[in-house]
């Protein structure tokens, strides 16, 4: 007979952390439901009687349990899944406590049928109060698992007391269903509740998994992630700005294919959306996070739901950027850092660079200009390198202002760039009069700006700004009440610059020094503060 299952020693389910996690029958499905991912089901199916209250039975075609495991999985600390402390480091399985089934089985009544995927027969147990309550039968069975948990609470009326309506239980259960559907989009998923056919899920792709549960309607909002960096896999959905809703249903994270909670995480997100949305809504999105387990801790709450990252700062900024970017939220355009080349430089100052680069005493600075390269970014706020045979500091900020009112001072021509996701700002009818001239004003500067009725639709902005709150600087405009062009190219010189503690991309970097020594005025700034400092 085959024995998987093992009992946990003291010392190692002394350091796991324990608690009842167990507290009504949406907490008993996730438990059972993640038993029959990790048992490697292709086929779920779930049989709800009264919201889960009176029944919950779970029918999976994963590996089964030969007769001893099954009658191990029922005591305290016995799992299949870890051995010692050290593999939850390496942990791959949604369960490794060994406590659900233990606990589950002393406050309902149990049946399990389960037949062990080299077994040729299956057997059938009855558990009430945690105890067998007969002598485990032999039947005949497909493999697989099936578990059938009555009455839950039943000996403990103070706990089944507090059980909500059928109705809240039930939708309870589809919300920790959908977590678990969301992240398994493998898994043939089937749910009914009373002989209500209420999900039948075909294996699929992310995104139809999400249109499946989530309605046709939010299919041409969805925008796909996809970056790999060294920390960390993204993938998944985001929603386009212009599809939210007022509560944050529909906004799921996962790690390793297992739901999480991360407030910083989630902040990163949100962020991200900033000028695009009302802070009043909230935009859905499926992220799926992929990383080495080294690098997080989720053994903090029993729930496994609460995730301890290791480098969450570098974590959180890498989410921004890379929604922003799919967002079509950029500091510089694709466009425009495409244009940026640099010119190599010549032997005499790659000598001259070497030397005075020897000379550097600060070790760090030394560390980083350890490459070919000639300009990089220090403190997220200057831009440091050798000009002229000297060492100097270009502040990232007011360098970007000069470029910008340059560009609104000289061109004639101002290139456009479209968004991605045309913004819609409602605006008060009595600034009507002003907004319009403003309009007018803008829209010959190189953005195209709409008003229709009481809606400002933005369509275009000048290809050298990047999207931010626009209706923001529309506000400013108005509260101003002055359209003199100088006044207003300070204004979007001041309101659209890269700001101090951004960080630069070596494309942009090069993008700012090289636009920034084009320029006729490089060392000071329209509103004459000093851009370039020297060092000694
Ligand atoms: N549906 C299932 N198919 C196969 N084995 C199962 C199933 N459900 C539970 N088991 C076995 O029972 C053991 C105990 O389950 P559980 O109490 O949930 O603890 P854990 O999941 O933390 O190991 C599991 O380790 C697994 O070996
Ligand atoms: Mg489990």
């Amino acid at each position: 007979m085959t024995n998987v299952i093992k009992f946990l020693s003291k010392n190692v389910s002394n350091k796991i952390a324990s608690g009842e996690v167990i507290h009504n029958p949406s907490s008993i499905l996730k438990e059972i439901l993640e038993n029959s991912i990790d048992a490697y089901a292709k086929n779920i199916k779930i049989i709800l009687k009264n919201g889960g209250k009176n029944r919950i039975h779970i029918i999976d075609d994963g590996i089964g349990m030969s007769k001893n495991d099954a009658i191990k999985s029922f005591e305290r600390y016995s799992t299949s899944k870890i051995n010692k402390i050290e593999d939850i480091l390496n942990i791959s399985t949604k369960g490794f406590r060994g406590e659900a089934l233990s606990y589950i089985s002393s406050v309902t009544q149990i049946e399990i049928e389960t037949r062990y995927i080299e077994s040729d027969i299956g057997i059938r147990l009855i558990i009430e109060n945690g105890k067998l309550k007969y002598n485990p039968l032999p039947i005949a069975m497909d493999k697989g698992c099936s578990i059938c948990i009555k009455n839950i609470f039943y000996n403990i009326p103070a706990k089944r007391k507090f059980l909500k309506s059928s109705k809240l239980e039930l939708k309870n259960i589809i919300n920790e269903f959908y977590k678990l559907a969301l992240s398994h989009n493998d898994i043939n998923f089937y749910l009914e509740n009373d002989n209500k056919i209420l999900f039948d899920l075909k294996s699929s792709s992310y995104k139809e998994r999400i249109i499946h549960i989530f309605g046709e309607k939010i299919k041409k909002f969805l925008i796909k992630i996809k970056k790999t960096t060294n920390l960390v896999k993204l993938q998944g959905y985001i929603t386009n700005p212009k599809y939210y809703k007022s509560n944050k249903l529909e906004q799921y994270l996962f790690l390793n294919k297992r739901f999480i909670k991360n407030k910083k995480i989630h902040d990163a997100i949100i962020t991200s959306y900033e000028g695009l949305i009302n802070k009043k809504y909230n935009p859905s999105y499926f992220l799926f996070l992929t990383m080495e387990p080294s690098k997080f801790n989720i053994n903090i709450s029993p729930s496994k739901t609460e995730v301890k990252f290791y480098d969450e700062i570098c974590l959180c900024k890498q989410i921004t950027s890379t929604i922003k970017e799919c967002l079509g939220i950029k500091k510089i355009s694709n466009f425009l850092l495409k244009q940026v080349n640099v010119k190599k430089l010549s032997t005499r100052e790659i000598t001259y660079f070497n030397n005075e680069y020897k000379k550097l005493k600060n070790n760090k600075l030394k560390k980083s200009f350890n490459e070919k390269y000639k300009w990089i970014q220090i403190y997220n706020k200057y831009i440091i390198g050798f000009l002229n045979y000297r060492l100097i500091l270009v502040d990232q900020n007011r360098a970007h202002q000069r470029i910008l009112y340059d560009y609104f001072d000289n061109n004639s021509f101002k290139k456009r760039i479209k968004f991605k996701f045309p913004i819609e700002i409602k605006i008060s009818n009595k600034n009507r009069f002003f907004i319009k001239k403003i309009l007018y004003k803008l829209n010959n500067l190189g953005f195209k700006i709409y008003l229709i009725k009481d809606i400002m639709l933005v369509k275009y902005i000048p290809i050298v700004l990047y999207i931010y709150n626009i209706y923001k600087f529309i506000e400013i405009i108005i509260e101003n009440g002055n359209l003199n062009n100088e006044f207003l190219y300070k204004k979007i010189c001041k309101f659209f610059s890269i700001k101090n503690g951004e960080k630069l991309s070596k494309l942009e970097i090069k993008y700012l020094i090289k636009n920034l020594f084009d320029s006729n005025k490089p060392y000071y700034t329209p509103y004459g503060r000093k851009i370039i400092f020297n060092i000694n």
